[in-house]
């Protein structure tokens, strides 16, 4: 076992998404960053993602100040695409067809007609359709669809493509990443912050100025840190891939299924939300469920082949919001808790957050996403 010992400006745990968008745009604004990550770069959620855009979708069961960030993310995405590619080289495989809403009987159309309203009250832009007109925009959709909403603001991109060029545009502007290596503790030591890293043979120590904490649904496994559990646990998502004639062109939902094309044929059927603790094997019900759900709406998918079925761990925490800002240790700072949320808020989280690491104030777009909330919740139940 060799023992050595290292320093840096910033130390981020964990590189999925969030991880390492926050490291490119710290490194952007010239900090020597490194990050640290126990399997490979977006092993965790991210690149299990459908990485749907969709905050107009969300907000029937999202507070509207989360909604406003997941609007604010979205509107950097763009610029966020072109300089990740500009910096690596590499597509993100980002796409602006627009996401359609189907509707397959009348309580499809209820709830439509009850996202419609909210989207109106908060100014965002759709085009209520007729079944004829949702079928005329997609035809492969099933005869059964009786109606469709379509927001040609709501976007995709492919997390699979995301991920690698975001670890390759972190590379090509200075951040060091460190690959299947474990932080095991993150404490602070005489005025600075040590990070202890353990890999097959190797144990180093880190010093940093900084640390920041974006180690998914992992930060309360095996990794101790000053921070007070918050409880943040994981909820298993299965989605189905299939690959064959390319039927589809816009990112389709309803209630209970999404269908993600990618290009090349692929098409994504997501996701089941599931209390199964670290539990990370497909299932038959899982598969089963999305099958038909989404065989409901696109028949023609019978004749595709399954060419895999995925699974990922959100890291959600009891409220379901994102957990943003500083902690009470100093120089100690948490972006996770996405849950659903990971790629779409990924400019949001990183621009807030290198506003924070870079002036020492909270901004105010993330000043309700403290962890303060779930602490003071914990010791509540804790009684
Ligand atoms: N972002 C969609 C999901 O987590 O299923």
């Amino acid at each position: 076992m060799t023992s050595k010992s290292r320093s840096t400006e910033v130390a981020i745990v964990g590189a999925g998404v969030v991880g390492l968008s926050c490291a490119f745009e710290l490194a952007r604004r010239g900090k020597s960053v490194i990050v640290i990550e126990r399997e490979e770069a977006g092993f965790g959620a991210s690149t299990v993602a459908a990485g749907m855009l969709t905050p107009s979708f969300e907000v029937e069961t999202t507070p509207p100040e989360l909604v406003e960030l997941q609007l604010d993310s979205l509107s950097r995405y763009p610029a966020f695409v072109l300089e990740i590619e500009a910096a690596s080289g590499l597509s993100c495989g980002y796409r602006d067809e627009g996401t359609l809403w189907v509707s397959r009987h009348r309580d499809d159309e209820l709830e439509l007609e009850h996202i419609r309203k909210i989207q109106e009250d908060r100014g965002l832009p759709a085009r209520r359709l007729t079944g004829r007109e949702t079928r005329q925009i997609e035809p492969y959709l099933s005869p059964r669809i009786i109606g469709g909403l379509l927001v040609e603001t709501d976007h995709q991109v492919n997390s699979r493509k995301l991920v690698p060029a975001l670890a390759a545009a972190c590379r090509n502007v200075g951040v060091e990443l460190v690959e299947r290596t474990a932080v095991r503790t993150v404490e602070r030591t005489g005025g600075r912050i040590e990070l202890t890293l353990h890999s097959p043979g190797d144990q180093t120590v880190l010093r940093s100025e900084q640390v920041l904490l974006a180690a998914g649904v992992w930060l309360e496994e095996g990794l101790v840190t000053p921070l007070p559990r918050i409880g943040m646990r994981p909820i298993k998502g299965q989605i189905v891939h299939l690959k064959g004639q390319l039927l589809v062109n816009h990112v389709l939902r309803n209630s209970d299924v999404y269908i993600v094309p990618r290009a090349g044929g692929e098409l994504l059927l997501g996701a089941t939300e599931e209390e199964q603790g670290f539990d990370m094997q497909p299932t038959a019900g899982g598969t089963l469920d999305l099958l038909r759900y989404a065989f409901e709406i696109l028949p023609g998918l019978y004749d595709l082949y399954v060419s895999e079925i995925d699974v990922g761990l959100r890291p959600a925490v009891s409220d379901h919001q994102p957990v943003l800002g500083p902690t009470d240790s100093e120089g100690i700072f948490i972006a996770g808790g996405h849950y659903r949320g990971g790629v779409i808020l990924a400019p949001a989280t990183a621009h807030w957050m290198a506003e924070l690491m870079t002036t020492g104030s909270v901004p105010e777009a993330i000043e309700r996403f403290g962890v303060d909330r779930l602490i003071a919740q914990q010791q509540e139940a804790a009684g």
